[in-house]
Order: structure tokens, then sequence, then C-alpha cells
């Protein structure tokens, strides 16, 4: 099992139609087992899966040890076209901050690294019915901002994937990302998969940040970029996967070949992660 977040403090710049999109490809395309957890009191992903959270099944619930450890109380399905698993969010996740901001007991800042604990002990077990909810992929969809949650998300996953855009503000702020992911981690940089560029048109690139972003050396730019295509827009309203919904559009091939590159680079040639 791999476990990604999906972050940038700034806004806007594609998180969630990353978590989204490469879930849905990883699911829909190789067939593979995956849980998102919407790590954002927006809630937008999980308005893109259509999930409500019900009591005790969302993150809020995850991050204030409402439940024992059993992680499977979380975890709703998703909409059948996309055999997506999610833990959901809405605004009641607002609270977790708080909590974390009091230095309220409840508040569990290692929720991310017990749930996937429980995730592989659950996988490992003899017992034939746990043995179907293993996961091979979890995405983590983080809000804009440096959030108690975020910094979990950051500290206890095993990949970071850095979606931006290259507008000067969002690449500017590259350089406070990265010190925020330093700061959360003990391997500092070492676990950034990569900057993902989204959103990319050459004509509105004027300062070439997309060759800023590949030659500084802090820390890997995929070579796949998202190309802005106006069928993400109208797929994210419709709830529906961008594959499904236009799968011939640029930002559907794009999303396709970065998947293929970040399995590649982490060594899964279709088999279990
Ligand atoms: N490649 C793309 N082409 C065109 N539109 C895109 C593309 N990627 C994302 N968008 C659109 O940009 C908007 C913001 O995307 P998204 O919600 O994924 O960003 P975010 O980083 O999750 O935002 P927030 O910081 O608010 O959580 C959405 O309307 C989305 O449909
Ligand atoms: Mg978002």
């Amino acid at each position: 099992m791999r476990t990604i977040a999906i972050f940038n403090h700034k806004g806007g710049v594609g998180k969630t139609t990353t978590v989204s999109t490469m879930a849905d490809i990883l699911a829909i395309d190789y067939g593979k087992r995956v849980l998102v957890i919407d790590a954002d009191p927006q809630g937008n992903l999980s308005m893109f899966y259509g999930v409500e959270p019900d009591e005790g099944n969302s993150t809020l619930d995850l991050f204030m040890g409402t439940h024992e450890p059993v992680y499977s109380d979380w975890i709703s399905s998703a909409r059948t076209d996309a055999p997506v698993d999610i833990i959901p969010s809405d605004t009641a996740l607002v609270q977790a901050e708080a909590a974390a901001l009091k230095e309220d007991a409840r508040f569990n800042r290692h929720a991310m690294s017990d749930l996937f604990r429980a995730i592989r002990e659950d996988a490992d077990a003899p017992d034939a019915d746990n043995r179907q909810s293993a996961y091979d992929y979890v995405l983590i969809d983080c809000s804009p901002a440096f959030s108690q949650v975020s910094l979990a998300a950051l500290r206890d996953a095993d990949d970071i994937i850095v979606p931006i855009t290259t507008d000067l503000f969002s690449t500017m702020g590259m350089a406070t990302v990265l010190k925020q992911i330093m700061r959360a981690r003990k391997d500092g940089l070492n676990s950034v998969a990569g900057v993902l560029v989204n959103k990319y048109q050459r004509v509105e690139d004027p300062n070439g940040l997309l060759t800023y972003l590949r030659n500084q050396k802090a820390v890997p730019t995929f070579e796949t970029v998202i190309r802005k295509s106006k069928k993400v827009v109208s797929a994210g309203a419709d709830g529906v996967p961008l594959i499904k919904f236009s799968p011939r559009c640029a930002a559907a091939r794009d999303y396709r070949a970065f998947v293929a590159e970040y399995m590649a680079k982490k060594g899964d040639r279709n088999g279990k992660a």
C-alpha cells in the first residue's frame, strides 16, 4: 500500500482534481483498490464523489478518536461509476483544527498513521473477509492551508505530490510549501514524489516557469504536465470521472500519462503497490 498526500497551500491549483482523477485512473484503468481521504473542510472531494459524512464516518471522526480504531467504520463507497472508497468531510472538520489548537487531548495527531497501520494489519489478517479491505493506494486531498490536519497528512504519507500552476504567484509560493514540508517530515524533501504542473498553457508561461521548475534541483518535477482543458471543469461539476467524461481531452490524456509516470517511478509495474 502506498499513501500519498496531495498538497499545496495555494488554493485552486488542482489538488482535488488530481486526487479524484488519479484515484479514478488507478481504480478504473489499473484495477487498483483505492481509498481517498477528504482532509479539507471545503469538502470538495466528497461533493465530487457524492458522499456526505454521516455521524461517525468522516475525517473529523478519524482525528477526534470518536471510534475505536476499526477503520472500516469510517469508509464509505463512492458512487458506482468509480470503484473508489472515501472517508468524507465537510465544514465540521474545522472542529478538529480548533481542538488541535486548544491542545484538546481528543485530537489525535497520529490519526493518519494509526489508520494506515490498521489497514495494513487488516490486510495481513488471515480472515478472508478482512483481506478484501486491503488498499493499493490511499490518496489524501489536503486543504489549501498549513492546518494541523494537513500537517498530519504531510508527516505520515509515504509520498507528497505538489500540484502547481505556472503563474508567478504559484511558483513563488513553492519555496514556502517546500519549507513547510521540510518542517513536517523527518526525511526532509525526500518524500516529495514531485511537483505536478497543472492547467498548463504554453502561451501563459511567458516567464518560462516550467523551465525554472525543471532546472531547480530542490525537488523533482514530473515530466508530464497537465494541460488546461474546459472538460475538467465540466466533469467536476457533473461529478463524473474525467477519463469517462472526456477520455480524449488533453487533460485526461495527460493525467493518464502522469499516473503511468508516477507508477513507473515508484516501481509499480501494475503489480500490488
Ligand atoms: N487541468 C485543468 N484544466 C482546467 N481546469 C482545471 C484543471 N485542473 C483543475 N481545474 C479547475 O480549477 C478549479 C480548481 O481545481 P481544484 O478544486 O482541483 O483545486 P484545489 O487545489 O483542490 O482547490 P482548493 O485549494 O480550493 O482545494 C476547478 O474548477 C477545477 O475544475
Ligand atoms: Mg481542493
